[in-house]
């Protein structure tokens, strides 16, 4: 889809609260120094996974976790008292041995005295196949507040009921909507079809999110004016989630190439020229009559089966 978008904005290379965003290239420690306490309503990121992608070295889980907790631990710091830390991982795999990284982070928000209010699963349909184990089809989403009095507001978010028209049939209620008219709690199993080759928003990156899983976050997390901070940016998906919805973001990554892609990306933005996939479209079933019909043959029995 393309935005009716048309806007400018202020892109720093340093931190200044001014920014309308900040791209920093370099470790993300180094920018997170230059962020005061209490200052980002939401931080959001896809921390490299150790799994020996292109843009990291594989290290001793242990040590990849030391690093993770030193990240944590000043995203804690720059995050106002309502505002939501959430981790987005997949697995780590060591000799065909999976290692859920959520499962093992999940004691460094604990150790801060952060509260968990979901584990979202972002489910999506196509991916690796395995050969020795299913094939992995999601990926989780930790959210963490940093206080009870969290920001969460769920109406911008919502999702068309099953039943719009369904009414209450007895009581005091006889003949009014039983359910939400805005659309309902889109819960927390989201399936938002990932990133890969054909889809609309791809660029090098191997590992981009979808827009559409950040929107979501940044639209229940954070109001207007608000600071996104996303640690490992990559090609800027938080800031382009954030920015489409009038927040401010910050963000860093170590690869120059992929920073460019961002700025690129906020810059089609910006005239409104960005294609993303809408946050709520449904997901693309394809019809029986664009299948091919192929018979198979099993013995002497002959079978029809329907292939994509
Ligand atoms: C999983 S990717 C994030 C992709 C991002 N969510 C997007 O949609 O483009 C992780 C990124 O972290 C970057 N990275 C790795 N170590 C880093 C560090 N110490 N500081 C900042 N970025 C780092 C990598 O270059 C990579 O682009």
């Amino acid at each position: 889809m393309q935005s009716l978008f048309n806007k400018k904005f202020v892109i720093g290379e340093k931190y200044h609260e001014n920014n309308d965003l900040t791209l920093y290239l370099g470790d993300c420690m180094d920018l997170l120094k230059q962020i005061p306490d209490n200052s980002a309503q939401l931080v959001v990121t896809s921390p490299p996974y150790n799994i020996g992608k292109e843009y990291e070295k594989r290290q001793k889980l242990q040590s990849y976790l030391d690093f993770q907790e030193q990240v944590i631990k000043e995203c804690y710091r720059i995050l106002k008292p309502e505002g939501s830390i959430c981790w987005q991982t997949g697995n780590y795999v060591d000799n065909g041995s999976i290692i859920p990284l959520d499962i093992v982070i999940y004691p460094i928000f604990n150790k801060l005295g952060m509260k968990m209010r979901n584990r979202i699963v972002w489910y999506f349909g196509h991916g690796l196949h395995a050969s020795r184990r299913f094939s992995g089809r999601y990926e989780t989403i930790v959210w963490f507040t940093k206080t009870d009095n969290y920001f969460f507001n769920l109406d911008p978010v919502r999702i068309p009921q099953k039943y719009p028209a369904k009414k209450h049939f007895k009581g005091d209620r006889r003949g009014e909507l039983s359910c939400n008219p805005l659309g309902k709690n889109p819960a927390d199993v989201w399936d938002i079809p990932n990133v890969k080759s054909n889809h609309t928003e791809k660029t090098e990156h191997p590992c981009q999110f979808p827009v559409a899983l950040i929107e979501r976050l940044v639209l229940s997390m954070t109001q207007e004016s608000d600071l996104v901070f996303d640690p490992f940016m990559g090609v800027g998906t938080t800031a382009v989630a954030s920015l489409l919805h009038n927040r401010k973001s910050a963000g860093a990554d170590i690869e120059q190439k992929y920073l460019d892609i961002a700025k690129k990306r906020v810059s089609l933005l910006s005239y409104g020229q960005l294609k993303t996939r809408p946050m709520n479209q449904p997901i693309y079933k394809p019809k029986q009559n664009n299948q091919q019909s192929l018979f198979v043959e099993f013995g002497d029995d002959v079978r029809l089966a329907l292939i994509n």
